[in-house]
């Protein structure tokens, strides 16, 4: 495999927040939403390419991605479809949901379609609790879901 290496938008970006922020641990978050966006996931190279980077032990890297659930730790599908779980969402049926979607496309939470369209997972609270249940595809919200909604909105991805 090819070692990682930020576009140039993403070095210039990065360029641009060094001037704001003295410190390199400011930069962790931003550097790695920017891997994500490009890489899809963050992989132990890109770990150490972000590290390699900030100047930074890659095993304080490693802490971050591996304390915030929204940074995949493996591949995803071109559609990442993240059902929220927590209690308002819960309450409104999101077990259900995760449930369903994932019997309907014959996986499991937390894993990938077959032809590596759809990745399912169940997730914490995305923060749109007063409309739950929520979904999030991709950069996507999606509110007071239901199953069939759900399945219409996935029949639709392209
Ligand atoms: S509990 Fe689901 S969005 Fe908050």
């Amino acid at each position: 495999m090819k070692d990682p290496m930020f576009s140039d938008a993403h070095l210039q970006k990065l360029d641009a927040l060094r001037k704001r922020y003295p410190k390199s641990k400011p930069l962790v978050l931003p550097a790695l939403w920017m891997a994500q966006e490009q890489f899809g996931w963050i992989s132990p190279e890109v770990m150490k390419y972000v590290a390699g980077l900030l100047d930074l032990p890659v095993s304080h890297v490693y802490g971050v991605v591996t304390f915030y659930t929204m940074f995949n730790t493996k591949p995803v599908g071109k559609y990442h479809v993240q059902v929220c779980t927590n209690v308002s969402c819960m309450l409104r049926g999101g077990d259900r949901l995760l449930a369903e979607t994932c019997s309907r496309l014959k996986i499991r939470p937390g894993e990938t379609t077959g032809d590596e369209r759809i990745t399912v997972t169940g997730v914490e609270c995305l923060g749109s609790c007063g409309t739950a249940p929520a979904v999030q595809i991709n950069d996507d919200y999606h509110e007071n879901l239901s199953p069939e909604k759900l399945e219409t909105l996935l029949n639709e991805l392209r």
